[in-house]
């Protein structure tokens, strides 16, 4: 399957503005992958990831828990209790069963984790997490915001890599602030992966 068709199916499934968001997420994972000395296959891969990462953002509750029933995969209560969590869920899993010759477990790993992040992930995964948060098509000003911090610190910073890990710590503290004052639960994984990027950031 060529990348052109793989993007005229995606645009039948979502809404115009998600379509240009998911476009978007992966022109900024690209550029990502090229900053971090990604080769140039990971770069395509992590391009993929990008463009399968909301396939499954526009169902309902129900319909994903239907789906994730219908693909074999468990949901626990927290994830049932934290509906944007699930099109993560869903996303990798149905990522896997419409398109098995585009993905791989890296691939199906980055969607899976976008959402919530979590302990111990890889570079890969991160950048799908960080690229989804700061493309700009977001316009919300933190979003705007820390996309100007980010690549400001990447071009002045040595360690590219604790430049990462702390615009993600940032980025998860955000998200939790933004989660409590709506009033709903925190997932676990959000307060994993904020414990995760504390430490790695000590060493
Ligand atoms: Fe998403
Ligand atoms: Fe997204």
């Amino acid at each position: 399957m060529d990348l052109d068709f793989l993007k005229q199916t995606l645009k039948t499934r979502m809404t115009e503005a998600r379509y240009q968001h998911t476009l978007s997420v992966a022109d900024e994972a690209l550029v990502l992958a090229q900053s971090f000395g990604f080769s140039a296959e990971d770069g395509n891969r992590l391009y993929l990831a990008a463009l399968l990462h909301d396939i499954t953002k526009s169902l309902s509750s129900e319909e994903h828990i239907a789906l994730a029933d219908v693909l074999a995969v468990p949901l626990t209560k927290d994830d049932i209790a934290s509906p944007p969590v699930l099109h993560a869920i869903t996303g990798a899993a149905l990522a896997k069963h419409d398109f098995p010759d585009l993905v791989d477990d890296g691939i199906l790993a980055a969607i899976r984790w976008h959402t919530t992040g979590k302990a111990d992930m890889t570079l890969f995964e991160k950048l799908l997490y960080l690229a989804d948060y700061i493309e700009p098509t977001r316009t919300a000003p933190i979003c705007l915001a820390r996309r100007r911090a980010f690549y400001h610190d990447l071009a002045t910073r040595s360690d590219k890599v604790e430049t990462l890990n702390i615009h993600l710590l940032a980025i998860s503290e955000d998200t939790r602030s933004h989660i409590i004052a709506q009033n709903r639960p925190v997932h676990p994984l959000t307060d994993e992966i904020i414990h995760a990027l504390k430490q790695e950031l000590k060493h």
